[in-house]
C-alpha cells in the first residue's frame, strides 16, 4: 500500500517543521509548504520522503494551481501558516488588521476549499486548523490575531459540520506559550521564559513537538470519532484563570 500524504502549510517555520517531522515519522509523505522556499526545502530535505513547494496562501489561483499540480489529493490538510501583527488596536492600521485576518483565517478556507473538493470527490480526508490560545481569549496588545484565530476555530466547526458527511474530519489545535516559531523572540528574554513557565500548571513552555503530536493524533486513526474540536494545548493555562487572583486561604 502506498504511503499516505501530509500536506503543511507554514511547513517551514517553527510549529510546520515539527508538524511535518511528526507526519514524516507517522510514516506519510510530506508536503512542505510555504511562501518562503528556502525554508520549506530545509525541512523537506530531513524528512524520508518531503516535497517543498512555494505558496503564498492568500493567492487563491496559486492555491488553486498547488493542487493541481500536487496529481493527488492529499489525506490530512494542516493549516498551519500564520502571522502576528502586534501593537495597541488604537494605532493599528487598517493593512495589518486586513493582512492578519487574509492569512491566519480567509486562507485557511481558500486552501481547505480547494483540498476538501478532492477529498469530497475520494470520500475521506483529515484537516487540522491552527488556531492559538488567543481563539479562546485575547492577549495584551494581540491586534487582530485573537479574532482572527477565534473566527478560525468557528470556521473549523462549520466545515465539521459540512464536510463530515463527506468523509472529511477536521478539527483544531489551540497552541498556549511555545517555545518556538513566532514566540522564540518573545522567550529569548529569560525572565519572560520564567515568569511565563511559573504561569503554566504544568511548569513548563511547550515545544512544538507537543504541538506536532497533537495534530497528528487529531488526523490519525485514533481520533475517528473527534470531529469539529479545538484541541487546547497548553499545559492546563487556560484553565487556571482563578490562580491569577488573589484569595483569602480557606478556612476549612
Ligand atoms: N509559536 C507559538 O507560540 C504559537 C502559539 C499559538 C499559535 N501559533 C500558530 O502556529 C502557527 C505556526 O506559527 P509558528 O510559531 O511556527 O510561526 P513561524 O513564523 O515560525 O511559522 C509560520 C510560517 O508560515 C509561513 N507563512 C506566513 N505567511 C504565509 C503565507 N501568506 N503563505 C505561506 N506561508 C506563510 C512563514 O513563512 C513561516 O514559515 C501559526 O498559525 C501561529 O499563529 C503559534
Amino acid at each position: 500500500m502506498s504511503k499516505k500524504m501530509a500536506l503543511v502549510t507554514g511547513g517551514g517555520g517553527g510549529l510546520g517543521a515539527a508538524i511535518c517531522e511528526r507526519a514524516d515519522a507517522l510514516g506519510y509523505r510530506v508536503v512542505v509548504v510555504d511562501q518562503n522556499l528556502e525554508s520549506a526545502r530545509a525541512v523537506s530535505q530531513r524528512l524520508s520522503e518531503g516535497r517543498a513547494e512555494q505558496l503564498d496562501v492568500t493567492r487563491e489561483a496559486d492555491v488553486e494551481a498547488l493542487f493541481e499540480r500536487l496529481g493527488e489529493v492529499p489525506d490530512v490538510l494542516v493549516n498551519n501558516a500564520g502571522i502576528g501583527r502586534f501593537g495597541p488596536l488604537m494605532d493599528m492600521s487598517l493593512a495589518n488588521f486586513t493582512e492578519v485576518l487574509n492569512v491566519n483565517l480567509i486562507a485557511c478556507y481558500v486552501v481547505a476549499r480547494a483540498c476538501a473538493r478532492g477529498m469530497q470527490r475520494r470520500g475521506s480526508g483529515n484537516i487540522v486548523n491552527i488556531t492559538s490560545l488567543n481563539s479562546v481569549t485575547p492577549g495584551p496588545g494581540s491586534g487582530a490575531y485573537p479574532a482572527s484565530k477565534a473566527g478560525l476555530a468557528r470556521l473549523t466547526e462549520q466545515m465539521a459540520l459540512e464536510w463530515g458527511p463527506l468523509g472529511i474530519r477536521v478539527n483544531a489545535v489551540a497552541p498556549g506559550f511555545i517555545d518556538s516559531g513566532i514566540s522564540t523572540p518573545f522567550y529569548a528574554n529569560p525572565a519572560v521564559r520564567e515568569l511565563r513557565s511559573k504561569a503554566v500548571p504544568i511548569r513548563r513552555l511547550g515545544t512544538a513537538e507537543d504541538v506536532a503530536n497533537a495534530v497528528m493524533f487529531l488526523a490519525g486513526p485514533e481520533a475517528a470519532y473527534i470531529n469539529g474540536h479545538e484541541l487546547v494545548v497548553d499545559g492546563g493555562v487556560f484553565c487556571s484563570v482563578l490562580m491569577q487572583l488573589p484569595r483569602e486561604p480557606s478556612k476549612n
